[in-house]
């Protein structure tokens, strides 16, 4: 495998969210839920990352873990890729900026050691090297290309004990149908239960989909500003959840009465005045009683 371009060194981030990346404040809700879960419920094992980009999934993964658990990630970072379609989407994506040298620096800003660093393309992990039945939870997010989500699929469920769990990325973007067509393919042909569905993210478990679904039903999720939506699919149940969408102020009906019955340019010029009106009593020191 050859190295190709290297990305200009970037200055160490200083807070998660500073780590370039598309892992997105619902899903770590999610993870941060249901890998504490798992250790609140003394549930042991590894966990998996399939494509780590810079590490903004990975630092995440890696606070979860606890004495004697491993974290893998296997990406390609900055080695060639296996095929055409492949190097393709590493060339549009991720090249200029992806580094192992960045993801390292990166994930060492937060935690003491790195994790087992497998840099390769992920279908080197169907030679069994993580131990069958290893790991509690799998996060696949690399390739989007149909038949290596399959196979990372095929991954997850060798890696997964009993009811561990499997966090699939972009099962339902408009740029990736070949994860789309690889995650509903492992349900419907290959025993997946779906467990709970994000905006990004499929969640599903090859073993007790029910307990996984109460355990995220144990939070009261819309207290904190989510939605939670019940689905069933082919007689599954399935839980989505997302961030409650905040309703636009509109103005009071009178006012919008009087607006729309002033003729276009009155319209406009009143509301320049209570647009200037409110700006003033907005720049107005507080009132003191
Ligand atoms: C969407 S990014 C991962 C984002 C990361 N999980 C995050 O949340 O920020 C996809 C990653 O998969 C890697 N990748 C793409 N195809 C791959 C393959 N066949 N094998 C291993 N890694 C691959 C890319 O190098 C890239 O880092």
């Amino acid at each position: 495998m050859t190295t190709c371009e290297t990305a200009a060194p970037r200055p160490a981030p200083l807070k998660r969210d500073d780590i370039p990346g598309w892992f997105f404040s619902l899903d770590r809700a999610a993870f941060g839920h249901l890998l504490t879960a798992q250790s609140t419920a003394g549930v042991t094992g590894d966990i998996l990352e399939l494509g780590s980009y810079l590490g903004r999934s990975a630092v995440l993964l890696g606070d979860h873990l606890r004495p004697g658990e491993r974290l893998t990630v296997c990406d390609l970072f900055d080695s060639d890729a296996g095929d055409a379609d492949n190097a393709a989407e590493m060339e549009m994506s991720y090249r200029k900026t992806l580094t192992r040298g960045a993801f390292e620096a990166n994930y060492l800003a937060f935690h003491a050691a790195l994790p087992e660093i497998i840099q390769a393309p992920t279908s080197v992990l169907a030679d069994g090297r993580i131990p069958a039945g290893s790991c509690r939870f799998v996060h696949v997010d690399a390739s989007h290309l149909y038949e290596h989500v399959a196979g990372d699929i095929g991954v997850a469920r060798a890696a997964l004990a009993g009811d561990g769990l499997v966090a699939l990325d972009d099962y339902r973007q408009e740029h990736t149908p070949g994860v789309a067509a690889a995650v509903w393919e492992a349900v419907f042909t290959g025993g997946l239960r779906p467990v709970l569905l994000t905006p990004s993210k499929f969640y599903g478990t090859w073993g007790d989909a029910a307990a996984a679904r109460e355990v995220l039903l144990g939070r009261d999720w819309r207290e904190e500003g989510y939605t939670v939506d019940e689905d069933t699919i082919a007689g599954v149940r399935v839980l989505r959840l997302n961030h409650q969408v905040k309703a636009p102020v509109q103005p009071s009906a009178p006012r919008r009465l009087a607006l729309d019955l002033l003729p276009p340019v009155a319209t406009r010029a009143t509301r320049r005045v209570l647009r200037t009106l409110r700006e003033r009593r907005a720049a107005q020191p507080a009132r003191t009683v």
